[in-house]
């Protein structure tokens, strides 16, 4: 069974960025000249994707609206033959791509925002991408390299990028056999606790028995129903592999490591990169 749904968690409030997101959803700050969020799209459908669960909260429709038809925009700019941008603003979701939203009423953790995409993925395997990583890879992206190890060994399978010492509190740390396989997770540990410094940057696939362990999830570390918790109990039925990421990585969710994105992004950007790198350097 090949992998078609990838569940975006998007409920969050974004307040790590504030003041930018009191009234913009997190999701929709660019990055150069596209909102995160349609990078992350992008990246599912690269890995042949073609369904999208949005998972959202009452407060966020503009993500919905950015995927759907904006009438009088292009009307008006094919009236105006600006083709090139009816394009754009026709394309932000690839062609034959589909896209569901489901409602987190609560901001009850990352393990609750997967849950609540259950009623539409249903008993098929599926990814998760997290809208405020962006990755990068010049060959194949991080989704891709989780549906490739899956149509080999059927397996759920976690991305996983060393990180320092210092940060590994930040994030959910996987503990890895020689063999590739995940042995256990813990979110967020302490320097001293952590079994590695190998940490989940935000690309998982799943197969769908992951929603019964999230049913069971108690609330765990910021009081939260933590994805990682229902990760670690799967463990004791199935296997999870390890897919260590060598690309690039990005946490735009923080506004330092949103600047590094935006100054890599546009340094490589195919229009405005010469001339970004030209300013760059007037100004160092
Ligand atoms: C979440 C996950 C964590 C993961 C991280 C990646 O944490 O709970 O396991 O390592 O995303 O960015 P959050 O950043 O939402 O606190």
């Amino acid at each position: 069974m090949s992998v078609k749904f990838a569940v975006i968690p998007a409920a969050g409030l974004g307040s790590r960025f504030l003041p930018a997101t009191k009234a913009i959803p997190k999701e929709l700050i660019p990055l150069v000249d596209k909102p995160l969020i349609q990078y992350v799209v992008e990246e599912a459908y690269e890995a042949d994707i073609d369904t999208i669960v949005l998972v959202t909260h009452a407060a966020k429709s503009a993500l919905e609206n950015h995927f759907d038809t904006q009438y009088e925009l292009e009307t008006e700019l094919e009236q105006r033959n600006k083709l090139a941008l009816l394009g754009i603003a026709r394309n932000t979701l690839p062609a034959g791509m589909k896209i569901v939203s489901v409602r987190q009423g609560k901001a009850l953790g990352l393990g609750h925002a997967v849950a609540c995409a259950a009623p539409i993925v249903q008993d098929n395997p599926f990814v998760v991408l997290l809208p405020d990583v962006i990755c990068h890879h010049a060959q194949q992206n991080a989704t891709a390299q989780l549906v490739a190890d899956y149509a080999i060994h059927r397996s759920s399978v976690v991305a996983l990028q060393e990180v320092p010492v210092d940060d590994v509190h930040k994030y959910g740390i996987a503990a890895v056999s020689a063999s590739h396989r995940i042995t256990g997770l813990v979110e967020k540990p302490s320097a001293q606790d952590a079994p590695s410094r190998l940490s989940v940057l935000g690309r998982y696939l799943f197969t769908p028995h992951i929603f019964a362990e999230l049913a069971q999830t108690q609330r765990g570390v910021g009081g939260e129903i933590q994805l990682t918790d229902a990760m670690q109990a799967l463990l004791a039925h199935e296997t999870m592999r390890a897919a260590v990421f060598d690309g690039e990585v990005h946490d735009c969710g923080d506004k330092l490591g949103y600047l590094a994105a935006t100054l890599t992004f546009a340094k490589r950007h195919p229009q405005l990169g010469e001339a970004f790198r030209q300013l760059l350097e007037q100004h160092i």
